[in-house]
């Protein structure tokens, strides 16, 4: 199996402010890492870094398995000011496609059907007419995660995917992005404060505090003594 991503001794900071140091991890094709910790640790830092959207500090991360940077989806934490975005869900998911040129700011035919498989494997083709800042917050993150499919066939970028969804909705989009990781084959790297979840769901865990607090399998972090009073029942 070969590496999709691998991360090494990442550092990375805001002016003179260092909220990552020294991180280390990897991921395999087709594996699901969930990475956990407090408010503030560095989470939504990290993956800002491995999009490509914030400048590192020091140490490298490396992609394979004929990943890119600009073949990644990633779907951003939510903020009251997205949710508000002023366009209909066809368009949200469109704005997801990456790859293709636009000629006279029309979009290729390969990104309308890319557009319209993701909508598809999310099944939302019956609010696809909508407006986006009229859909409840479950609907809406079902949005942003066919928005964030279309960048990518082999790694998506989660960052807390289910806050603020009730127990039955979170269930729905988890099996979606499961099933999405597994006969997908596309490899997830999720933020989350739903441990149940992420024990659920993932192959590994990576848990952040001032530093790796634990980084390994799911079994293994259960079998820890953080993963038994993270995630203990
Ligand atoms: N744009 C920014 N400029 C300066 N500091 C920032 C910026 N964004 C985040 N920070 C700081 O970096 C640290 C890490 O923030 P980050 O958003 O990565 O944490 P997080 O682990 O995602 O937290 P949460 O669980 O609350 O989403 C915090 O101390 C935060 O105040
Ligand atoms: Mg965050």
């Amino acid at each position: 199996m070969e590496k999709i991503i691998e991360v090494k001794n990442l550092t990375m900071s805001y002016e003179r402010e260092e909220v990552l140091h020294g991180v280390s991890f990897s991921l395999d094709e087709g594996e699901w890492l969930s990475i956990v910790g407090e408010n503030g640790s560095g989470k939504t830092t990290m993956l800002k870094g491995i999009a490509g959207l914030l400048p590192l500090k020091g140490g490298s991360i490396d992609f394979g398995g004929g990943l890119t940077r600009k073949g990644i989806g990633y779907l951003p934490q939510q903020t009251a000011v997205q949710r508000d975005f002023p366009a209909c869900v066809h368009e949200v998911v469109l704005s997801g496609c990456t790859g293709g040129a636009r000629l006279l700011g029309m979009r290729s035919r390969s990104d309308r059907q890319r557009a319209h498989d993701a909508i598809h494997k999310l099944g939302i083709e019956h609010i696809h007419h909508r407006p986006y800042c009229d859909l409840s917050g479950g609907q809406q993150q079902r949005v942003l995660l066919a928005r964030a499919l279309c960048a990518t066939e082999k790694l998506l970028l989660l960052d807390e995917p289910v806050t603020g969804l009730d127990p039955i909705v979170s269930a729905e989009l988890y099996e979606s992005i499961a099933k999405l990781n597994k006969t997908g084959n596309i490899a997830v790297i999720m933020v989350s404060h739903d441990i149940a979840g992420a024990v659920k769901y993932s192959d590994k865990i990576l848990h952040i505090g001032s530093g790796v607090e634990f980084f390994g399998t799911t079994e293994e972090y259960l079998a820890s003594d953080l993963g038994k009073r993270f995630a203990g029942k």
